[in-house]
């Protein structure tokens, strides 16, 4: 190991910026304004929506061209100095945190969208747009751009990249994976290289452009994204039915499929979860005692006569079930009510509570014996859950609740061994544990849990490829 050349295990140490210099470098870079170092205006780039936890960075800059990113690197490689990307904040696994200090580079300014390139369905945007933004831009132009998650209000397209994030509609549309077609980056050693090309097969290499999705920022930092586009589905339905029992209701999400119904949208919120929504919203849906579970389902499309017929292909299913009386959203005003009510759901759990958010992932036929394990587990290592998600994917967000929980039995063995058997009983069940929200800081020590020793090394590999002084996201993933 040469001098420059830092073990994964042995991350870089931030004694050894010397500050004033670093300002007055990145100050040259980017201007004085961009550069922040007093602890007021770095807490709000201490921590993301993981939890409750907090990292200061040294020094926050805020870039606005590849140019000006790719000079930092080189001299954070030279310094061998923490650089940590960082969007709009909105992560749940801790990705974008500073957990060595250093450098973090916010993405904010990046925030144009470039091109809506309407004749090939596709547009060049930069990392700091607002997904929903995005989506209302290319929808002027009855174009449709899928990926939704529940954040979609605030978080960008960058975190979406980094994250490989879902949401309702991956079930029907795929995740941010599905809908990219090229990158601009920056390496961690200050090249600034495109992934692909702008085309809708590839088969030229290696896919740089897939590593680098879901890679969480290790790999380098996303400067320019080509998305693929759709033409926006004129109509949809919604549909709220409420069922007797919670496995049921998991039971009904894969016969939903067996029947031929394509949904666009597939959700699972457990009873806690719609009653705290419903709290937190000041919602006056009243839901009856014997109710354990919802499912909220959309279809979407260009033609209403299909959507009705797949609507009754849906209801005939879940009436095979113990449902209570179900209730179908036409008008935009009604379809968005239920809608609030699960995109509200994790806000309203942090509302309640401090709580750590499990992103477990299984084939959806398994997702009754995944509900029901749970359950159980938390009966054995004392904890209680709040269940919702994306059950058409098979992806159970798992919310255990700190409530009246002491700080000890929160950071306690007792909790991290229920959470290793929460993983290990995903991973029997042929699943994995993250489908959207990340490894990230908080799940790192379980990830020899759904990866073998040799995917990690082949990673470990991979990350020293692009990254050989760890400087880029350290002590992330693995
Ligand atoms: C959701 C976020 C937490 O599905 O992924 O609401
Ligand atoms: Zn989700």
């Amino acid at each position: 190991m040469t001098e420059n050349t830092v073990d994964l295990s042995a991350p870089v140490h931030t004694s050894k910026i010397h500050l004033p210099n670093l300002v007055l470098f990145l100050q040259g870079v980017v201007g004085e304004k961009y550069v922040l170092t007093d602890a007021e205006a770095l807490e709000k780039y201490a921590h993301d929506e993981t939890e409750d936890l907090v990292f200061y960075p040294e020094v926050v800059v805020k870039p606005i061209t590849p140019e000006e990113i790719s000079a930092i690197m080189v001299y954070a490689n030279e310094h061998l100095i923490p650089v940590t990307a960082r969007g709009a904040g909105t992560g749940l696994s801790g990705s974008a945190l500073p957990v060595k200090g250093g450098i973090v580079i916010s993405m904010e300014r990046f925030n144009k969208i470039l091109e809506i390139d309407a004749a090939n369905h596709q547009a060049t945007v930069e990392p700091g747009v607002i997904n929903e933004a995005f989506q209302d831009e290319v929808k002027k132009q009855n174009l449709f751009y899928a990926v939704d998650p529940a954040s979609k209000g605030s978080c960008f397209l960058g975190g979406n990249l980094a994250q490989s994030s879902g949401g309702p509609r991956a079930v029907k549309y795929g995740t941010t994976r599905d809908n990219v077609l090229n990158l601009e980056v920056v390496l961690p050693t200050g090249e600034i290289i495109w992934t692909g090309a702008n085309v809708l097969k590839y088969s030229t290499g290696y896919n740089l452009t897939h590593l680098m999705v879901g890679s969480e920022g290790t790999l380098g930092i996303i400067t320019k994204a080509v998305f693929k586009l759709r033409p926006y589905p004129a109509h949809n339905l919604v549909m709220l039915v409420p069922f007797e029992s919670a496995e049921e209701a998991c039971a009904a999400v894969s016969a939903i499929f067996m029947a031929g119904a394509n949904p666009s949208c597939l959700e699972f919120m457990e009873r806690d979860a719609l009653d705290w929504a419903i709290a937190f919203t000041e919602s006056t849906l009243i839901i009856p005692e014997n109710i354990q579970a919802h499912l909220l389902i959309e279809v979407d499309g260009p033609n209403k006569e299909d959507l009705y017929k797949q609507a009754e292909t849906i209801f005939e299913v879940v009436g095979q079930f113990k449902i209570g009386e179900a209730l179908l959203g036409e008008s935009a005003d009604e379809k968005d009510a239920l809608w609030k009510l699960r995109r509200q759901a994790p806000y309203a759990v942090r509302h309640n509570s401090v709580y750590k958010e499990e992103d477990t992932v299984v084939p959806r036929a398994k997702l009754p014996q995944l509900l029901k394990g749970v359950k159980e587990l938390g009966k054995q290592f004392g904890f209680k859950s709040v269940c919702y998600g994306h059950a058409g994917d098979g992806n159970l967000h798992i919310n255990i609740i700190k409530a009246a929980m002491t700080e000890e039995q929160w950071h306690g063995p007792e909790l991290k061994k229920g959470i290793e058997e929460l993983f290990k009983l995903v991973v029997s069940l042929g699943g994995t544990i993250s489908g959207e929200h990340g490894i990230g800081y908080v799940q790192k020590p379980y990830i020899g849990i759904a990866l073998a020793e040799k995917n990690l090394d082949l990673m470990r590999g991979i990350k020293k490829v692009f990254d050989p002084n760890n400087i880029l996201n350290p002590e992330k993933i693995f």
